[in-house]
């Protein structure tokens, strides 16, 4: 019994939003055609929305205005391409479906885990860990070590206890 219950669990775990073929399609094609400025997560911060704004996408169109949005999506609009050159009307809805899916605040479907590839990119400017930070010196305390000289003489005023590796 309990076997079992770990066996779903372990199937649910490994494929928690499996997606209908429509939507595996549209968000193929929006991965194709469309982040660069509706952002990875559709939620508008691609990276050309800097030079182009354009709106969030994500969990905003109803299945009501599928249509319109078809229309939109095939004939462009403002600084939206036109894309009847590129994608077909079914394939155009696919997108649609597959937006419709997905969480209007995070971009993301409901249960998936932030640290998948949809995630938002690491913020850049975070402070990298410090790794040029001087190695503590291992020897033994009899030996005899090279004073640094750059330090002057505030090195010489109270000899530093070694420190402990990490
Ligand atoms: C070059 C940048 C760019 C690309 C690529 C792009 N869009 Fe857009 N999109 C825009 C802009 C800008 C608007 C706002 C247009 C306006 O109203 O002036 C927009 C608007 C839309 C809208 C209307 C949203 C609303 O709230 O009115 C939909 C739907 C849309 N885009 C879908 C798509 C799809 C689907 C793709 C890929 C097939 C795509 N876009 C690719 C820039 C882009």
């Amino acid at each position: 019994m309990s076997v079992m219950f770990i066996l779903i669990g372990l199937a649910l775990a490994d494929v928690p939003t499996k997606l209908a073929p429509d939507e595996e399609r549209g968000e193929a094609l929006y991965r194709e055609n469309c982040w660069q400025c509706h952002g990875a997560n559709a939620l508008g911060a691609g990276p050309l929305s800097a030079v182009l704004p354009s709106p969030p996408l994500a969990g905003r169109i109803a299945t009501e205005d599928f249509p319109d949005s078809v229309d939109l999506i095939q004939g462009g609009q403002g600084n939206m391409p036109a894309y009847s050159q590129v994608l077909n009307r079914h394939d155009s809805r696919r997108i649609l479906v597959w937006l419709a899916t997905l969480d209007p605040e995070t971009g993301r479907r409901p249960g998936e885990e932030p640290e998948d590839e949809d995630a938002p990119e690491p913020v850049e400017d975070a402070p990298e860990p410090v790794e040029d930070a001087p190695e503590p010196v291992e020897v033994a305390p009899d030996e005899e070590v090279p004073k640094p000289v750059e330090e002057g003489n505030a090195a010489s005023q109270e000899p530093a206890a070694p420190k402990q590796a990490p």
